[in-house]
């Protein structure tokens, strides 16, 4: 109940302050994630499926304990230059507040450490004027919400809507516990079963009254429903399949630019999804992150985890020189910003925000 001294202000109707319904109407106001106090997982089986194999042994060694200070430092002033980037270009910058990380927490079933609060991509979903938190499947972020709560208290006092998806128990039925990798020829294995629903934000790309949605070791069909029956029948949610043995957040494999425009992996996305019929497609050039530079939890197709400003600004690393080739044969106008050391961390411009307001409203663009 609001007391007398914290009544919201009344909604500013005209101007809604959580209004997104797509990747590229022109951005007003983003929340870019932290690394502060990032820590390895806790060890669980939900994480060999989706970490580099090479990255194994330090997951299950380092579990619970801090990333290398150092690292965190280097990518921490990268999210500090990209922060000061989209406030040139006349974005408003939020972000989350750190929350204890290596604090182990209890459920009924299990005990786990945290994360980090650096990609709000993943925790958090933003359709039109609601931002829904994510019943997300790791244990190690069971929490991580917590950190953008300051935000979406203020957000709903302005008159957002603010729902949270049914907070899973991720009790050991909720995972595949004998899971093994199926190969190059048959499609995934997934590691979540459909016992409870699960999703991450990052499995789902908006594209006005329609969405694009992928099953993934962290979405489940189960998860893909809770959402198609919240959002009601003004959006249709389209599950594609794509050729991905380790199928984790859909925005390094299938990336809408602008109206009409349309960024592919090239492997993953052999043949473009009859829906973008008529779209231009530009298939991703090959990354060109180097052998040793540490990737914690991803492949290097980062380089397509990219944030539009609106239809012309595309945020790209500074070292990509090919991708920022391509956006210029593309017709776009690429914003070069050093990421390389938070790309460590798993994700890129796109995963390290949360678009909370672009211009814009609901339409069709499919
Ligand atoms: N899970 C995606 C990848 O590793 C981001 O490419």
């Amino acid at each position: 109940m609001f007391t007398s001294t914290t009544m919201p202000p009344a909604p500013d109707v005209t101007r809604p302050v959580v209004n997104s319904f797509t990747e590229w109407d022109p951005l007003e106001e983003v929340i870019v994630g932290i690394v502060d106090g990032a820590a390895f997982p806790t060890w669980h089986a939900a994480l060999p499926p989706v970490l580099p194999e090479n990255q194994h042994e330090t997951f299950r060694r380092m579990a619970g304990k801090p990333f290398p200070p150092e690292r965190v430092a280097a990518a921490r002033a990268e999210l500090e230059q990209f922060a000061h980037i989209l406030e040139a270009e006349g974005v408003t910058v939020r972000r989350p507040e750190p929350i204890p990380q290596r604090q182990p927490y209890r459920t009924l079933h299990w005990t786990s450490t945290g994360m980090y609060a650096a990609m709000p991509r993943d925790a958090l979903l933003v359709v039109g004027d609601q931002i829904i938190e994510c019943p997300m499947a790791w244990r190690s972020r069971y929490y991580e919400s917590l950190a953008y709560r300051p935000l979406l208290k203020e957000y709903f006092r302005g008159g957002a809507r603010w729902a949270a998806g049914p907070k899973p128990e991720l009790s050991d039925d909720q995972f595949d516990l004998c899971w093994e990798d199926s190969g190059e020829q048959l499609p995934p294995r997934l590691v979540v079963t459909e016992f409870e629903p699960t999703f991450d934000a990052a499995d789902f790309t908006r594209l006005g009254r329609d969405i694009i949605a992928q099953k993934s070791h962290v979405t489940n069909e189960f998860g893909i429903e809770w959402l198609r029956r919240h959002l009601g029948d003004e959006y249709r949610i389209h599950v594609l399949e794509f050729a991905d043995t380790h199928p984790m957040h859909i925005d390094a494999t299938l990336v809408p630019l602008a109206p009409g425009k349309l960024l592919i992996h090239p492997d993953r996305v052999p043949e473009v999804p009859r829906l973008f019929k008529g779209w231009d497609v530009m298939r991703a050039p090959r990354p060109v992150i180097p052998d040793n530079h540490p990737l914690y939890m991803t492949s290097k197709w980062l380089n397509m985890n990219i944030l539009m400003l609106d239809e012309q600004r595309v945020v790209v690393e500074r070292q990509d020189e090919p991708m920022i080739d391509a956006m210029k044969r593309f017709g776009l106008t690429p914003i070069p910003c050093d990421f390389r050391n938070f790309n460590s961390f798993g994700g890129s411009f796109h995963c390290a925000t949360l678009d909370v307001r672009r211009q814009g409203s609901l339409e069709s663009y499919l």
